[in-house]
């Protein structure tokens, strides 16, 4: 069976944009595909600014009950805390040793966290990628779920493991980037020419998976629209009408077409309190979801235990095998 790994880092309240984005497929792939899911904790710490140890510690459980609330099936997927395993670290230093100075230096991504901070950019930013290749390659990944905004990680971890390889023999299966087709894009309520985002300025432009019914309505209602009364889907000329289209149609399963048929000329008044009708009765299951785990947190617990010990069982024999090729001494060998 095809498998599949995707992890996230714990920074932040999760909103309709890693929903929609993320979780929605997560959920379906574990209908045909054997699925492993992370809580990238050891990733979260590479930002001292954002790095609070009392606050990592509650968001490494609320993100992973998220994940639960949403529908990662523990029966059917693995689901874990990435520092429960010192796999992904120990295999990190090995990646170290094949990977580049000038090829991680170019990477997108540390060049745009880095930017402007000078010397006290932390090496563990600058080794992001590496630990994000270990994460995949210890699972004998096929498919790795992301936004387009990782496809230079993915890359790497396929040049990583296949330099591995070809240096020391066959011991990781070579992954490649899926973005399967996402419920939608989520852009800022407030400003939708720009992506919902933890980092956004203002909370008003940002729908929380955990937001209650009032609030919700009340972000879409004071949604940027334009003055123009017609509802059609033009991101364009009309990135508010059409970003509430497509939550409308990734929350009822319907087409955005259809939709701007059926609500054009009734005004952007009725158009918005369906699109947050729709919203809120989405989210309804997974906030109960989300009660009843949080009600029992040492369910949450004992899954992740589980989800470590199933993780592990994959992981810690591609590692050896990896050591071994590499002609580290195994234990009482000698
Ligand atoms: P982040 O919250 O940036 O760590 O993203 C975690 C996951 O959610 C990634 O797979 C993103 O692609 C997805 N995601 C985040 N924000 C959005 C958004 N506004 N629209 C769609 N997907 C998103
Ligand atoms: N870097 C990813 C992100 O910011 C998170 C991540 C860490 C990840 N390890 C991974 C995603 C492995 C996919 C596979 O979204």
């Amino acid at each position: 069976m095809t498998r599949v790994f995707s992890g996230m880092q714990p920074s932040g309240d999760a909103h309709l944009g890693n929903l929609l984005g993320a979780w929605v497929n997560w959920v379906r792939m574990q209908e045909d595909r054997d699925c492993v899911y992370c809580v990238v904790d050891l990733h979260a710490i590479t930002s001292p600014t954002e790095h609070e140890p009392e606050r990592l510690r509650e968001r490494t459980v609320e993100l992973a009950t998220g994940m639960l609330a949403v529908g990662v099936d523990p029966e059917r997927s693995i689901l874990f805390v990435q520092s429960h395993l010192h796999e992904h670290a120990e295999c990190t230093w090995l990646f170290n040793c094949v990977s580049g100075f000038g090829e991680l230096n170019k990477m997108p991504q540390f060049r745009e966290k880095s930017a402007g901070k000078g010397e006290s950019v932390s090496v563990g930013l600058f080794d992001y990628p590496v630990l994000q290749a270990a994460d995949i390659l210890l699972y004998h990944t096929d498919e790795v779920p992301v936004g387009d905004d990782q496809r230079h990680h993915i890359e790497l971890a396929r040049d990583i493991g296949q330099r591995f390889n070809h240096r020391f023999g066959e011991v990781f299966t070579l992954p490649k980037a899926v973005h399967p087709r996402a419920a939608a894009r989520v852009m800022d309520l407030q400003d939708p020419t720009v992506k919902m985002s933890k980092s956004a300025s203002s909370e008003k432009g940002i729908v929380y998976v955990l937001d209650d019914p009032k609030r919700i309505e009340k972000k879409f209602k004071s949604a940027q629209t334009d003055s123009a009364t017609d509802i059609r889907h033009d991101r364009e000329e009309k990135p508010g009408v059409s970003n509430l289209l497509e939550i409308l149609a990734a929350t009822t399963g319907r087409g955005v077409d259809d939709l701007a048929q059926e609500y054009d000329g009734q005004g952007y008044g009725t158009f918005k309190t369906a699109v947050a009708e729709s919203v809120i009765e989405t989210l309804k299951p997974i906030q109960d979801r989300h009660a009843q785990l949080v009600d029992d947190p040492g369910e949450v617990a004992r899954l992740l235990a589980v989800g470590a010990d199933r993780a592990r069982e994959i992981a810690a024999p591609t590692l050896q095998r990896a050591k071994e090729a590499m002609g580290l001494l195994p234990p009482h060998a000698a």
